[in-house]
């Protein structure tokens, strides 16, 4: 079980989180519907999608971790990370970022997705962005919870748009101004 936030610290990530938050990942892409990419990667396949979240600037990684680990080792008790990646590629949509949480397994449902959005959302007060998105695989009701807590509204779904062990997806969309 993670420990009480109190014990828990929300940092920026680096490199020296690179195979923690991909076996993070990797969990979900093996065993769930919840990311569309359909074969796991090894760290090193992740490494440009590490760096391409910066400490500063609109597109953020931070990583929660249990407090007892961050001075002496930082790829262990990694309890779940967020990011804010670019929406769509095309200049005009710089002011618009992509939010994606993902909690480890085992720290799901105690706050720690809570914990993420918070601290993204503070961080990304400073920056130049407008509208946060968010695509939700269905049905996913703690993300769903999530993004209604944090002040995202639905705007709509795009039914089957993915195909996942065997069968289709939907994905609802949830959109939400920086500044609610
Ligand atoms: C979605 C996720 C990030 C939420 O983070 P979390 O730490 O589990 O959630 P929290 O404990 O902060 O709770 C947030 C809300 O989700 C609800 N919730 C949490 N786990 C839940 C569950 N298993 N079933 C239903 N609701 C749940 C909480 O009750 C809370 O709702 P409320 O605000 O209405 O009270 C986390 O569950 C997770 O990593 N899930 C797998 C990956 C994923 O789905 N990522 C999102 C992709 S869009």
């Amino acid at each position: 079980m993670p420990p009480e936030h109190a014990e828990v610290q929300v940092r920026a990530g680096s490199e020296a989180d690179l195979e923690a938050l991909t076996d993070i990942y990797n969990h979900y892409v093996r065993e769930t519907p919840i990311t569309f990419d359909t074969t796991v990667f090894t760290p090193e396949q992740r490494r440009s999608w590490l760096r391409s979240h910066p400490e500063d600037g609109p597109h953020r990684l931070l990583v929660a971790q249990d407090v007892r680990f961050v001075d002496t080792n930082p790829a262990v008790g990694i309890l779940g990370y967020v990011t804010s990646s670019p929406f769509r590629p095309k200049a005009a949509y710089s002011t618009s970022v992509e939010a994606s949480v993902y909690c480890a397994p085992t720290a799901a449902g105690r706050g720690i997705g809570t914990l993420l959005y918070k601290a993204l959302f503070e961080a990304l007060e400073s920056e130049d962005v407008h509208r946060v998105y968010a695509g939700v695989a269905l049905p996913n009701e703690a993300s769903v919870r999530l993004h209604t807590r944090f002040g995202f509204r639905q705007v709509g779904t795009y039914e089957e748009v993915g195909r996942k062990f065997g069968r289709y997806w939907d994905v609802a969309w949830y959109e939400r101004p920086v500044n609610i």
